[in-house]
C-alpha cells in the first residue's frame, strides 16, 4: 500500500518539479529575471529542479515496479508501449523518461559535443513535458479526483500562460505568426478538458486504457476507476507476507498482501502483541486497512477478536457503516509467505472463525 502511495504521490510532484522547471526555462528564454537575482543563481534553481526532476522519476518508477499491483516489467520502463498495464498510456511516460534521459546523458557529455548538438537534444524537453502530461492524465488512478484532475489541468494552463508571454516578446516573428501561436497556446488547456471529459474521466475509461482484466477483477488499486463498489460479501483467498518486529514490551506484528477473488485488493493488518511471562505473546490490539480492487473506497477499522489461525475485525469506508470481515490463515506467523480467506460481510462458520458474536 505505501508503496502504492508513493508511486502515485511522486508521479505528481514529478508532474509539478517538471511544469515549474519548463516555465522556468520558457521564461528565462523570453528575456524574463526574477529580480536581483544573478544569472547564474537563476540557472543553478533550473539545473537542481531538473536533478530533482530526475531522482522523482526514479523513485517514480522503482515504486510502481516494486508494487505487486500493477504488472509493468522493467523492460516497460524502459522501452515504450511493451507494458501489458495500460500500454499506450504508460508507454507515453516511458517515452517522456527515455526524452529526459537523452537531455541527462548529453547534458553530463556536454564539453565532449557541439554546442548546436547539445541545443537540438535539450529542446526535446519540451517534447518530454506534453508527453508526460498524456501519461499522467491518461493513466492516473486519481485523475477523476477534483483536486488531481485540477492540478494537472492547472499545469497546463500555467505552461500555456508562459508560452504567451513568450511569444508575446518575440518580435523577430510576425505579427501574424505570433497571434497564430498565442491562440493554440489559450486553446490547449481548453482542448485538455474537453479530451479529459470524452476519456479519462469517463467511467468504463480504465478498462478502455488497457488495463488487465485480472488487474480490473482481482488485484490492482488501479482498476478502481469506473469500477462498481465493493460488493456487500464476499469470501475471497487471501496471499501475502507477515512480519514482525520488536516494540516496547512487546511486538508488532505487520501481515500485508493480495486478496484474490471478491472485490480484490489488498488487505493491510497491523498487531500490537505483548509479551506474557513464559515468552508467548498475547496480541493487544490491531489495525487494518482493505482496499478493494473494485470501487474508490478504503475501508479501516479494529481488530474484535483474535484466536489461532484467526482475526475478527470491523471494516468501515470513510463515513459509511461497518461491516464484520475475518481473515483465516493457515501456517505460521511471521513467515515470508502466508497464505488463507477473507471474509468480507461476514466471519466463518468454522472453529476458528464462528464466533461471530464478537464482532460487534
Ligand atoms: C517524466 C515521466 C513521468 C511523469 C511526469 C509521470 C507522472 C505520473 C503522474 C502525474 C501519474 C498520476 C498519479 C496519480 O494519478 O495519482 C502517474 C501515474 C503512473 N505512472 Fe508515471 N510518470 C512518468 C513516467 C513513468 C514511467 C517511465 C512509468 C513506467 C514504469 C510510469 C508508470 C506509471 C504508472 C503505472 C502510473 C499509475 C497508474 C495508475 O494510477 O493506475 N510513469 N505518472
Amino acid at each position: 500500500m505505501t508503496l502504492w502511495y508513493l508511486a502515485r504521490g511522486s508521479g505528481l510532484v514529478l508532474l509539478a518539479v517538471l511544469t515549474a522547471n519548463l516555465v522556468l526555462g520558457i521564461a528565462i528564454q523570453g528575456g524574463w529575471h526574477p529580480g536581483a537575482w544573478p544569472r547564474f543563481a537563476v540557472q543553478a534553481v533550473h539545473r537542481n529542479l531538473a536533478l530533482l526532476a530526475v531522482v522523482l522519476l526514479v523513485i517514480h518508477v522503482v515504486t510502481i515496479e516494486l508494487d505487486p499491483f500493477v504488472p509493468v516489467g522493467w523492460w516497460a520502463a524502459l522501452v515504450p508501449f511493451v507494458s501489458p498495464y495500460r500500454p499506450f498510456w504508460l508507454g507515453l511516460g516511458t517515452l517522456s523518461l527515455d526524452l529526459i534521459a537523452a537531455v541527462v546523458v548529453t547534458s553530463l557529455l556536454r564539453s565532449h559535443l557541439r554546442l548546436r548538438w547539445w541545443r537540438v537534444v535539450h529542446w526535446l524537453t519540451y517534447l518530454s513535458w506534453p508527453v508526460a502530461v498524456l501519461h499522467s492524465l491518461g493513466t492516473g488512478t486519481d485523475t477523476r479526483l477534483t483536486w488531481v484532475f485540477g492540478f494537472e489541468v492547472g499545469c497546463v494552463g500555467l505552461v500555456a500562460a508562459t508560452v504567451i508571454f513568450r511569444v508575446g516578446r518575440a518580435d523577430r516573428y510576425r505579427a501574424g505568426v505570433r497571434v497564430l501561436l498565442m491562440v493554440a497556446a489559450a486553446a490547449t488547456p481548453m482542448a485538455v478538458l474537453a479530451w479529459s471529459a470524452a476519456g479519462p474521466l469517463q467511467s468504463g475509461w480504465a478498462r478502455r486504457a488497457g488495463t488487465p482484466t485480472t488487474a480490473l477483477a482481482s488485484g490492482a488499486p488501479a482498476g478502481a476507476r469506473g469500477q462498481p463498489p465493493a460488493p456487500a460479501r464476499f469470501t475471497a483467498s487471501f496471499v501475502g507476507s507477515a512480519t514482525s518486529s520488536p516494540s516496547g514490551q512487546g511486538e508488532t506484528i505487520s501481515i500485508s498482501g493480495r486478496v484474490q477473488g471478491g472485490a480484490g485488493g489488498q488487505l493491510m493488518v497491523s498487531l500490537v502483541a505483548n509479551q506474557l511471562p513464559g515468552g508467548s505473546l498475547a496480541v493487544d490490539r490491531g489495525t487494518v486497512t482493505y482496499r478493494p480492487a473494485t470501487g474508490s473506497q478504503i475501508y479501516t477499522g479494529a481488530v474484535v477478536s483474535v484466536a489461532p489461525g484467526s482475526l475478527i475485525f470491523r471494516l468501515a469506508p470513510r463515513g459509511g457503516a461497518s461491516e464484520p470481515a475475518e481473515l483465516t490463515i493457515s501456517g505460521p506467523v511471521p513467515a515470508s509467505s502466508v497464505s488463507g480467506l477473507l471474509y468480507f460481510g461476514s466471519v466463518a462458520a468454522g472453529p476458528a472463525g464462528g464466533d461471530g458474536g464478537q464482532d460487534s
